[in-house]
């Protein structure tokens, strides 16, 4: 763990350039808007260590996989976010040298992020090798009032010089991916054009076709007024467009550049008329001019803080913490497109692909119920029943039939695309996730409707798999769910997984249950969808009883704990205390074999299935589960501490909860894992909210009603946070001594206090 960044409420503070740290740095300090986002790479050249990615919402190639051996039913292609054309580089050459960080003295250097209004910005004095030195100041921001503008503010000041000088102002789409499996690039250019002041230029992927268009315009002052050039030229080169600019930067004179960028996607409109909407775009952004865009941009943020900020009183860091988790989650999704989903690093790095994985489900789902209007959520869901039919395909790959439904462990249009059979592919606990949150969403918002509009085919089409998944062992007379990985990743190719089987049994009854209630609520919608989808009423729900009665569940009488699968005691049954500091993280110390072999737990697997269903389990039983596996669990998954959080709070194990949760709110502040340069952990920060609102606010809901059972951290005077829950914002703050809930907007609700039911009105 390292504390490099200095701690603070709002922002996120870097102060000196350390190289080393540089590509952590820039995951950290990533921006985005939903649409698009990007590293927090310089503007001017830098020949360090650097991570340079921006990247377009929903814009990804399929690169050919790398297997060795080639089997049936393995996925084609692993489909991968494209690093996207460049539009921030401002290159500067004063004197034929370059101003590149990493060949100039550098002092003063500072790193900020201000997560109240998504401001990344950045100074420092540089002295170039002959002695001059320049002053730099930043400013950057990806629009959250219109998805398709950036901008940049450059200002450079001559401390101790007048010199001729070059700036290049461009649009690159000569880019490639870092984890290319070919070392392939995946762009080709479509046109470009410059002229003097703008430059514009359409690039489309190989294979998918998507087209970006990518321009920028910019305006020049110096010493406040606009500035004069002694020549521009244009460049145009392979996939890249910009003007050369010769101008004299003059002693103690500040020459800003303001530099505007459009970036349009086919997604968002026809592929002819990209250059003349990316033209439009750009005019727009500089008549507006900076200032006014970023007050836009600032109101924005403004509003979507009002409804999701967490306030931590007495612990900056963790104060900061949280607001960093908040920042980045929602800067990845804003839920108005339903074409988009959140990828395990969002826009800060290419691990994942950017792909879609079970985290939406399991642990997005929850935060956007919790934080933004409704419509974030189910938007969420309809992306999952827009890729029914694909489901259905990937199940009929592998052998399913009669409308199974097979989610991908690993999606950009609803195809299975992950390159590791045994690992991603066998996790088809997947589907559960994806059932439990139709009806997370549903117990949440009471939007019943949701189940008759596109849940119950969903239901079906996962429900129908777990029919055909299951076996008939005639040696146990139970049934078994062989082959499986479950969320526990060290454990490959298991029989009966127990979170595997229980969530499968969870799932089959609940669709039974929704078949009920949509056949009582809207009888033409179920006869409809029963015809649509050739559903044998009576033989197929006949079926789903025989499983849900007779399941295998791997079980202990002597401990009293469910079994992470059928012969997790045949396993020598150590602790992570046993371990020594060379053996972790064992992912990177201990060959594959091994880990195989051992009983260590990456993240939770028997804790996530009683996590999702705590209603069923006493405490009791809960407590001994959790005291059996989280001695074993390293946590090597950035999903696993807020899982321990929750359940540790329930237990009353206060400093333990505290530890986890200091573990997944500052993961990447403090590049807990060493892989932050990678890119920021996305998808787990929605873990780190439920830490603090399921965890030590200990909200659940039942039947439809909000329930809080909570504690304060001794390390906190208080906390609050704010919920959306049906049409009403509610505040909630917990002290050590008090609990103060507030009904900000709404109708009154009844809510329940440590079993205690309190209403709340205006
Ligand atoms: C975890 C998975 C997760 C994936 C993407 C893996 O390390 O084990 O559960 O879906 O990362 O975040």
């Amino acid at each position: 763990m390292k504390q490099y960044l200095k701690h603070h409420e709002w922002h996120i503070i870097e102060e000196g350039l350390d190289p080393h740290y540089n590509k952590i740095s820039e995951s950290v300090f990533s921006i985005g808007n939903g649409r698009m986002g990007q590293r927090a790479n310089f503007e001017e050249e830098y020949s360090g260590e650097t991570l340079r990615g921006s990247y377009v919402a929903g814009v990804y190639y399929p690169d050919k996989t790398r297997v060795g051996w080639w089997k049936n039913g393995y996925p084609e292609y692993f489909a991968k976010v494209l690093n996207a054309p460049n539009w921030i580089g401002i290159h500067i050459t004063i004197d034929n040298q370059k101003l590149d960080l990493a060949k100039c003295k550098v002092e003063d250097f500072r790193r900020v992020l201000d997560m109240k209004t998504g401001l990344l910005s950045r100074s420092f004095a540089a002295t170039l090798p002959d002695g001059k030195k320049v002053k730099v100041e930043s400013k950057r921001f990806c629009s959250m009032a219109n998805g398709e503008v950036g901008a940049i503010r450059y200002a450079i000041t001559p401390l101790n010089f007048t010199a001729k000088t070059t700036l290049s102002l461009y649009v690159d789409a000569d880019v490639v991916n870092k984890d290319s499996n070919y070392d392939e690039k995946f762009w080709e250019e479509v046109n470009k054009e410059a002229t003097e002041g703008r430059a514009i230029v359409t690039a489309q992927t190989k294979k998918t076709f998507f087209h970006v268009t990518t321009g920028m315009q910019y305006v020049i002052t110096n010493d406040g007024k606009k500035a004069t050039f002694d020549r521009v030229n244009i460049e145009l080169r392979e996939k890249y467009a910009g003007n050369v600019i010769q101008l004299d930067l003059q002693e103690g004179k500040e020459l800003v550049v303001y530099k505007y960028a459009a970036v349009l996607s086919s997604e968002n409109h026809a592929k002819d008329a990209l250059v003349t909407a990316c033209a439009k775009v750009l005019t727009e952004a500089v008549a507006k001019g900076f200032d006014a865009l970023f007050e836009d941009h600032a109101r924005v943020w403004a509003h979507k803080w009002d409804g999701c900020d967490i306030t931590i009183e007495g612990d900056i860091a963790a104060q900061q913490g949280i607001r960093f988790n908040i920042f980045q989650l929602t800067q990845t999704y804003t839920g108005e497109d339903e074409r988009l989903n959140i990828g395990p690093k969002g826009f800060t790095g290419e691990k994942y692909g950017g792909s879609t994985y079970w985290d939406t489900e399991a642990y997005c789902l929850p935060f956007f119920l919790g934080t933004a209007e409704e419509k974030v959520a189910r938007n969420l869901l309809v992306y999952r029943y827009k890729h029914l039919e694909r489901a259905i395909e990937n199940a009929g790959k592998l052998g399913f039939k009669d409308g199974a439904a097979l989610y991908p462990m690993v999606t950009m249009n609803g195809e299975e695309c992950h390159n590791e059979w045994e690992i991603t592919f066998e996790e088809i606990h997947r589907n559960g996730a994806i059932a439990f949150a139709i009806f997370d969403y549903i117990r949440y918002t009471g939007d019943d409707a949701y189940l008759a509009e596109f849940g119950l085919e969903v239901l079906l089409g996962i429900s129908r798999f777990w029919s055909q998944r299951i076996t008939w062992s005639s040696d146990r007379n139970r049934f078994v769910m062989l082959g499986v990985t479950g969320p526990n990743e060290y454990e490959n190719n298991v029989n009966n997984n127990w979170y595997t089987n229980t969530i499968a049994t969870w799932t089959l009854q609940y669709t039974l249950d929704a078949l009920n209630l949509v056949g009582k609520s809207n009888p033409s919608r179920l006869a409809e969808i029963i015809a649509k989808t050739n559903f044998k009423e009576t033989t197929e729900t006949h079926r789903w009883r025989e499983i849900i009665a007779k399941m295998h569940y791997p079980h202990d009488e002597k401990r009293g704990v469910y079994l992470q699968q059928d012969g997790f005691l045949d396993k020598e049954l150590l602790r992570v205390s046993d371990l020594g500091k060379d053996d972790r993280p064992i992912n990177q110390k201990w060959s594959w074999d091994r880990i195989l072999r051992s009983c260590f737990i990456k993240q939770a697997d028997v804790l996530q299935g009683i996590f999702l269903f705590e209603e069923r389990y006493d405490i009791e039983t809960i407590r001994r589960n959790f005291d059996f596996y989280e001695p074993m669990t390293v946590h090597e998954s950035s999903l696993s501490p807020c899982v321990h959080v929750i359940l540790a709070s329930k237990l009353g194990y206060k400093e333990r909860a505290y530890e986890f949760y200091l573990r997944t709110s500052r993961l990447d502040l403090d590049d807990y894992n060493n892989d932050t340069e990678d890119g920021c952990h996305i998808t787990s920060m929605a873990g780190t909210w439920m830490s603090i609102v399921k965890g030590f606010g200990g909200m659940t809901v039942k039947d439809g009603t909000l329930h809080f059972n909570p504690f304060t951290p001794d390390q906190w005077k208080s906390y609050s946070f704010r919920l959306e829950f049906r049409g009403r914002v509610i505040k909630v703050k917990i002290s050590t001594d008090a609990v103060e809930t507030e009904l900000e907007t709404g109708e009154p609700l009844e809510i329940f206090l440590h079993g205690k039911p309190v209403l709340l009105k205006k």
